[in-house]
């Protein structure tokens, strides 16, 4: 399982970014407070639904916006999925190959991550 790319809309200090990601290896640089550890955290929200880092999750919005939105392409044996997450103050939405997904449990397992 290869994540191959991610969209991020409103995510932390992101507006609008879309990563296309190596098969191997990525490096993120950058100052501090540029944004790295958001793009890692987005990427746990895109597999767990939610923040490692956080006990109020609004914090993911972007200040000022009313929702935020992380895509996440997929390549499992050749075949492509689309992951979707989307936090607004009053829901929590997922899809998955924009399909809605009603029981969290069937999402969760799609993408698997490990934080360190
Ligand atoms: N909800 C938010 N809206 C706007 N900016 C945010 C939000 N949450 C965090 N930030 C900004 O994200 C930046 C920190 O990003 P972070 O990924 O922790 O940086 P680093 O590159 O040091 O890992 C700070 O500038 C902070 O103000
Ligand atoms: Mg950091």
């Amino acid at each position: 399982m290869v994540l191959k790319r991610i969209e991020l809309r409103n995510f932390r200090n992101y507006e609008k970014i879309s990563i296309d990601f190596n098969d191997k290896i990525n490096i993120l640089v950058g100052d501090n407070a540029q944004g790295k550890t958001n793009i890692l955290e987005s990427i746990y929200v895109l597999a767990l639904t939610k923040s490692h880092r956080l006990l109020v999750e609004n914090n993911l919005i972007k200040k000022g916006c009313i929702f935020c939105r992380i895509n996440g392409w997929i390549d499992q044996d050749e075949i492509i999925k689309k992951l979707e997450v989307k936090i607004s103050q009053k829901e929590k939405m997922v899809k998955i190959n924009n399909k809605k997904v009603k029981n969290f449990i069937n999402y969760i397992s799609n993408l698997n991550i490990i934080m360190f």
